[in-house]
C-alpha cells in the first residue's frame, strides 16, 4: 500500500501547492465501501485555514490512473485503487524483489545487539529461555531485513552464588558417570537435594557461600568443577539451538566479566555508597530501590556483571543500541541497570524487550523444587503428535522430516503468534490444529500453493515457464495480463500482499513479531478463500497465467514472512 500512499501524497500536495509529506496521515478505512485508502483532512485544515469538509470536497475533483474513484465523504477523501494497476504493480514488484520484498533501508547499517536466550549453566533450559531465544532471534531477522547490522549475544548465566551450592552438592552427592550421561538431569537432582537438606541443616547455605567465595578467588579444584558443569551444559543447550536453527554471534558467559569488575567499579565510583557494609547505588531519584553492587561478604552480583557487560557491549562490541530479550519478571533489574546508565551519562539506547510466561498444562516450573519440564520432551511429544496427524490425513512422503519441521514450527509459532507481553497457555491440540491459527495451517497452505505452481509449470508452455519464471526473468516481454484479475477474492489477496512491508515495519517499531505472525495467518486464510473460489489450473490460458503469478507472489511473501519468524516451510506435505 505504501506506493499508493506515496501517490496520494504526491497528488494532493501538488494540487494544494504544499510541500508536506502526507503519507503518515493516510488511513485504511474501516469499511471497504469507503475505499481502499483515506485521507482525513483535519490536519490540512490547519495549514490551509479552510474547513476539512471544504478541502476534501475540492480535492475530490482529482483524477489519476492509480485510482478508479476519488470521493469526498465529509472531512475524508476516499481513494478506490484501480484494480488493474494494483495487480500489475504489486505482483510485478513481488516477483522482481523476491526474498527482498517487504524490506526497507531503515537501519542504514546501524548496529543493534540483541541479548537473547541467555540460559543458566547447570540448570535446565527453561521455557522462559526458549521464549527469549525465539523472540530474540526473530527480532534479529527483522532488524537485519530492515538493513540494521543486528547481532545476537547469548549472555550465559555461568556465575553466581548457585555455583557455591552446586559445588557443595556435587562434593557430597555428585557422580561422575551420571554427570556424563545426563549432565543437566544429574545437576538438577543434586541441586534439588541441596535445597531440601538446607531446610534441615542451616550450615549448608553458609558452606555454599564460602565455596562461591573461594571460586571467585580462584580455587583451582572448584574452577575445574565449574568448568565441567559449564561445558556439559553448553552441549545440551546446543542441541536445542540446533533444533531451532538459531546461531549466536557472541556467546559470552557472565564469568567473562569478572576480570573487568574492578574497572567497572572504578567507573561507578562517583555513584557508590556504603550501606551496612554493602555497596549500593542510590536510585531514589528514579523512584527505584537502590541497586546492590557488592554484598557485605564482597561477592559480586548479577547487576554488577550486567553493568560490566553493558560497558563491554558499548566499548568493545561498538553497539549503540542494545536490546535485552528477557522475561517481565526482571523488569526491576533492567530499570535499575538503565537508570545507572543515565547517571553515568552513557550514550546508548537500551530496551528491555519483556515477555510473559508460557504455562504448560502440566503446571508451573520451579528449578529449586525440581518441578521442571524438559524442552526435549516437549519437542518429542510435538513430533510424535505431528506424525500421527500426518498419518491420519494421509499426508507427506517424507514423514520424519516433515513431522520434525511441523513440531519445531508449532513451538515457535505458538510463541510468536501472541503479543509477547501476554501470558500464553500452551495447548497441544491448538498449536497443531491444521485448521487454526497455527504453524501447520500455514505450512499446509504453502505446500498447497507450491503444488499448484508445480502443476502449472509442468503443464504450461507459456509465460510461466519453469526456468524463466523461477529464476525470476524480467516480466517485461511476456508479462501476464493482470487486468484479468478482477475477482473480489483475487483483489483482496493482492491488497493483503501489498501490506507486508507495513507489517514488518510495525513489528520492528514495537519489537513484536506477532504482527507478522498474525498477518501471515490472515494471508493464508485469504489465499485459501481465493483458492476455493478461483480455479487456477482449470482457467483459460490468460487468466491461468495471471493467477499462477498471483500464487507465486503469495508463496514469496509467505516465505519472507516465515523467514522473519525463523519458521521452515516444507516443500511438500
Ligand atoms: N541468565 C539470566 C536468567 O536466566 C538471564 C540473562 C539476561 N540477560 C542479561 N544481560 N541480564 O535469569
Amino acid at each position: 500500500m505504501q506506493l499508493f500512499k506515496e501517490r496520494i501524497s504526491f497528488l494532493v500536495s501538488s494540487k494544494l501547492k504544499i510541500k508536506e509529506d502526507l503519507i503518515s496521515l493516510i488511513e485504511i478505512p474501516p469499511d471497504q465501501k469507503l475505499g481502499d485508502l483515506s485521507l482525513p483532512c483535519f490536519n490540512l485544515a490547519k495549514t490551509l485555514k479552510k474547513s476539512p469538509v471544504e478541502i476534501s470536497k475540492s480535492l475530490s475533483e482529482l483524477s489519476d490512473i492509480y485510482f478508479s474513484k476519488i470521493e469526498a465523504k465529509g472531512p475524508y477523501l476516499n481513494f478506490f485503487i484501480n484494480p488493474t494497476i494494483l495487480s500489475s504493480i504489486v505482483i510485478k514488484e513481488i516477483l522482481k524483489q523476491k526474498a527482498k520484498y517487504g524490506s526497507k533501508d531503515i537501519g542504514k547499517k546501524e548496529s543493534v545487539l540483541i541479548d537473547c536466550s541467555s540460559p543458566n549453566i547447570a540448570k535446565p533450559f527453561s521455557i522462559g529461555h526458549l521464549r527469549s531465544t525465539i523472540i530474540g532471534y526473530s527480532l534479529y531477522k527483522i532488524y537485519n531485513f530492515l538493513n540494521f547490522k543486528a547481532k545476537t549475544l547469548n549472555h550465559l548465566g555461568d556465575w553466581g552464588t548457585q555455583f557455591g551450592k552446586l559445588i557443595v552438592a556435587y562434593k557430597k552427592w555428585g557422580k561422575e558417570a551420571e554427570l556424563k550421561k545426563a549432565p543437566i538431569k544429574h545437576l538438577l537432582e543434586i541441586y534439588v537435594k541441596f535445597h531440601k537438606e538446607a531446610e534441615l541443616n542451616k550450615d549448608l547455605e553458609e558452606e555454599a557461600r564460602k565455596a562461591f567465595s573461594q571460586l571467585e578467588s580462584g580455587n583451582k579444584q572448584y574452577l575445574k568443577l565449574w568448568k565441567k558443569f559449564s561445558e556439559e551444559s553448553k552441549k545440551e543447550f546446543n542441541k536445542i539451538y540446533k533444533l531451532l536453527d538459531v546461531k549466536f554471534d557472541y556467546t559470552i558467559g557472565e564469568s567473562f566479566y569478572i576480570p573487568q569488575l574492578e574497572s567497572t567499579l572504578k567507573i561507578l565510583s562517583p555513584l557508590l555508597k556504603e550501606d551496612n557494609e554493602a555497596t549500593i547505588v542510590d536510585l531514589s531519584q528514579f523512584n527505584l530501590p537502590p541497586a546492590l553492587i557488592k554484598k557485605s561478604d564482597g561477592a559480586t552480583l548479577y547487576v554488577t556483571r550486567d553493568l560490566a557487560s553493558l560497558l563491554y557491549r558499548i566499548n568493545k562490541l561498538k553497539s549503540k543500541r542494545l536490546l535485552y530479550v528477557v522475561g517481565s519478571e526482571q523488569s526491576l533489574h533492567f530499570e535499575q541497570l538503565f537508570s545507572i546508565c543515565k547517571l553515568l551519562n552513557l550514550k546508548v539506547e537500551s530496551h528491555h524487550i519483556k515477555f510473559g510466561l508460557i504455562m504448560l498444562p502440566e503446571g508451573k516450573m520451579s528449578t529449586r523444587k525440581g518441578n521442571v519440564i524438559f524442552l526435549e520432551d516437549v519437542f518429542n511429544k510435538l513430533e510424535e503428535l505431528a506424525s500421527e496427524i500426518l498419518k491420519e490425513k494421509g499426508l507427506s512422503s517424507n514423514k520424519k522430516e516433515t513431522a520434525q519441521m511441523i513440531a519445531t514450527a508449532s513451538l515457535i509459532y505458538a510463541d510468536l503468534s501472541n503479543d509477547r507481553v501476554n501470558t500464553i497457555t500452551f495447548d497441544w491440540n491448538r498449536v497443531l490444529d491444521f485448521n487454526g491459527n497455527s504453524a501447520p495451517y500455514i505450512q499446509y497452505t504453502n505446500a498447497r500453493a507450491l503444488s499448484i505452481l508445480n502443476s502449472g509449470f509442468v503443464n504450461n508452455s507459456g509465460f510461466v515457464n519453469n526456468s524463466r519464471f523461477v529464476k525470476g526473468a524480467t516480466l517485461t516481454k511476456q508479462s501476464p495480463d493482470f487486468s484479468k484479475l478482477i475477482h473480489p477474492k483475487e483483489l483482496t489477496l493482492i491488497k493483503h500482499l501489498s501490506l507486508f512491508q507495513e507489517k514488518v515495519i510495525q513489528s520492528y517499531q514495537s519489537n513484536k513479531p506477532h504482527v507478522i505472525a498474525n498477518y501471515s495467518h490472515e494471508l493464508c486464510q485469504i489465499f485459501n478463500e481465493f483458492y476455493h473460489e478461483c480455479s487456477v489450473l482449470k482457467s483459460q490460458k490468460d487468466l491461468k497465467d495471471a493467477r499462477l503469478s498471483l500464487v507465486k507472489a503469495f508463496t514469496i511473501v509467505l516465505a519472507n514472512a516465515m523467514s522473519l519468524l525463523n519458521i521452515k516451510l516444507p516443500k511438500k506435505m
